[in-house]
């Protein structure tokens, strides 16, 4: 990545991942993803936002020489985590008249994650002012989008919102501006379930701040940069407060065929009664498209086979991450075969335990699936249908 004017004299200076395939030994990244870091010039003072993966420190460093930065005064560090601090060891040694600015979380867990003096660290308050002459930044902190001690950086005179993992894609694009890239709102609500869905009762007060600021641009750290904020910031609210859809969402696996019937036969009896509805085995789905479709989708369907007394492994995984995930689905229910013992549904539901939901009537087969099994099916596609209007 090469520097990028984004105002006058205000540079993204980060870096693309093209083809990084995973996040935290877990998440996929269909389209990469970038490390976003921004340089300030002021009339007195140069900032540093962030830094990048220690992956991608000699992008990072070039950019600067490029912009023939030979001092900077502060480097910001808005969040902890090693894709955008895991840098700043080596930004303070080559630049050794600069300060590191975070807030007193920040520095609690920058210190044990990083090899920084803690003599080169300046705690900031929240809403402190910093001057750099002819530009003014102000430290927001906004707890919780992800870590706790997070914090936003804005940009006063150029209305310009540094927003940390907030508002982020696991996007590399080499158009910077949002409205250049029209999969961006696509991937945006993609790392949204991926990375905040939890948080929402949080992103609600933190979207409710930033009504109080006149932002012009968004800048995350992950992803492109929104010219237009207002779509991203009312696409958040939607995620995080909007009505759910009239959607179910079915996670399975199948062993020898039962559990599928049973999944396919529910798949089409909700089709026809119009609601939308999307499978996904286990074995091949994509965790990714899998915690997107759970942002909106009133009901979410488990359905395994008994895997000697409980529930199949990758259904037990997957009852984890929904509930680390923390959707706003409403309804769960549990389907499946098993041959003798069978404890999965309390098994599954105890797994669900801090999600707020109704649980519709199970539907646990003995074998394949008979007639009347598939009676059962109608009569839970017609209940699906029954909450969702209700
Ligand atoms: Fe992109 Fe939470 O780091």
């Amino acid at each position: 990545m090469y520097p990028r004017m984004m105002n006058e004299n205000i540079f993204a200076v980060g870096a693309f991942d093209w083809d990084r395939t995973l996040f935290d030994a877990l998440i996929p990244l269909p389209y990469g993803t970038t490390y976003n870091a921004y340089l300030i010039k002021g009339s007195k003072k140069t900032v540093l936002i962030d830094t990048v993966d220690p992956s991608k420190l000699a992008v990072l460093k070039r950019n600067l020489n490029n912009l023939n930065i030979d001092r900077l005064d502060y480097i910001i560090s808005n969040h902890a985590e090693q894709d955008h601090s895991g840098s700043i060891p080596e930004i303070l040694n080559l630049y050794p008249m600069a300060r590191l600015l975070t807030g007193k979380k920040g520095q609690d867990m920058l210190l044990p994650l990083l090899d920084i003096s803690p003599e080169r660290i300046q705690v900031v308050e929240d809403r402190e002012i910093l001057s750099l002459g002819d530009k003014t930044l102000q430290f927001i902190f906004a707890p919780w989008v992800h870590w706790p001690e997070t914090m936003f950086t804005f940009a006063v005179e150029d209305k310009i919102l540094f927003s940390c993992d907030l508002f982020g894609a696991h996007l590399a694009s080499s158009e910077l501006f949002a409205s250049k890239n029209e999969n961006t709102l696509q991937e945006a609500k993609r790392y949204y379930a991926e990375i905040m869905m939890p948080y929402g009762g949080r992103i609600v007060k933190h979207l409710e701040t930033l009504q109080n600021y006149d932002i012009k641009t968004i800048a995350p750290s992950h992803g492109p940069v929104y010219d237009h904020p207002e779509q991203i910031m009312s696409a958040y609210h939607e995620w995080v407060t909007g009505d759910l859809k009239n959607e179910v969402v079915i996670i399975y696996v199948t062993m020898h065929g039962s559990t599928e019937q049973l999944v396919f036969r529910l798949t089409d009896e909700l089709v026809k009664r119009n609601i939308s509805v999307t499978p996904f085995n286990t074995v091949t789905a994509s965790l990714g498209d899998l915690a997107l479709s759970l942002v909106d989708a009133k009901t979410v369907i488990l359905g395994s086979p008994a895997y000697l007394m409980g529930a199949h492994p990758n259904l037990i995984y997957a009852a984890y991450l929904i509930n680390t995930l923390k959707p706003r689905t409403q309804n769960v229910g549990i389907i499946g075969s098993f041959g003798w013992g069978n404890k999965m549904v309390n098994q599954l539901t105890d797994m669900l335990k801090d999600l707020t939901v109704e649980y519709l009537p199970p539907l646990l087969v003995k074998g394949n699936p008979r007639q009347q099994d598939y009676l059962d099916l109608v009569a839970l596609a017609e209940k699906i249908q029954q909450v969702h209007q209700s």
